[in-house]
């Protein structure tokens, strides 16, 4: 099973992506996190993505799609994957589409969570974030059981760099100009299913998991 999650920054795609991965099974692939951990051991990759994420623009489609057709090479995506983050623009979309087509595969859902912008600079503000294992809480909805520390793996929890209001702005500029044409289009391959994300987490992921077991 292939899985796309869409979604304007914060709306809650990588908390779904997570309680889908470990429902399922699947690999969960987040170019962003790809992206970070490459920031933080300093890679060559992870200095030219660098200079896009901290304005709160896209990485160039070009380097973003070879990094994540190598991803999903690799053996744990063989039984299926969630993509949180990618596509973003219709070329990755098309590249993506292409790729699956070679081995006879497509994209099986695509998940829009819809949350309103006027709730995203909330969200944004209360996020903190594992630097470690991705994990993602908030202060007020979802806080880890001690204050500041992974629930999972014990690292001290961040707050994103680009998570600072006037970066999120640029962000979510940016999603309604070049993502969001991606409702459309995964409209128009028949596999769109939006749900409300302003609900709580749990009740937004019984929504998911009654599309993805109907
Ligand atoms: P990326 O890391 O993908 O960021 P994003 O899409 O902006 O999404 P976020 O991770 O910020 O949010 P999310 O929707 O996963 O929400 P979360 O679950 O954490 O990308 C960062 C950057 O990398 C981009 O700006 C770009 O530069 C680059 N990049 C990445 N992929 C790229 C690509 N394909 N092409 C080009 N560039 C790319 O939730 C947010 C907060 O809300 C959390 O605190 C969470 O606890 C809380 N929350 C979640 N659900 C609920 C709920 N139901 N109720 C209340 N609070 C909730």
């Amino acid at each position: 099973m292939i899985i796309v999650m869409l979604g304007a920054p914060g709306a809650g795609k990588g908390t779904q992506a997570d309680l889908i991965c470990e429902e399922l099974g699947l690999a969960h692939i987040s170019t962003g996190d790809i992206f970070r951990a490459n920031i933080k051991n300093g890679t060559p990759l992870g200095m030219e993505a660098k200079k896009y994420m901290d304005e709160g623009k896209l990485v160039p489609d070009e380097l973003t799609v070879r990094i994540l057709l190598d991803r999903v090479s690799k053996d744990d995506c063989k039984d299926g994957y969630v993509l949180d983050g990618f596509p973003r623009t219709i070329p990755q979309a098309d590249v993506l589409k292409e790729a699956l087509n070679k081995s006879d595969e497509k994209v099986d859902f695509a998940i829009d969570v819809e949350v309103p912008d006027e709730d995203i600079v909330n969200r944004m503000s209360g996020r903190r974030s594992c630097p470690k294992c991705g994990a993602s809480y908030h202060i007020q909805y979802l806080p880890p059981k001690t204050e500041g520390i992974c629930d999972h793996c014990g690292s001290e929890l961040i707050h994103r760099e680009d998570d600072k209001p006037e970066t999120v702005l640029n962000r979510l500029n940016v999603y309604h100009a070049q993502t969001q044409p991606l409702i459309d289009y995964y409209r128009g391959e028949g596999v769109l299913h939006s749900i409300d994300g302003t609900k709580p987490r749990d009740e937004v992921f019984k929504a998911i998991l009654g599309i993805l077991k109907a």
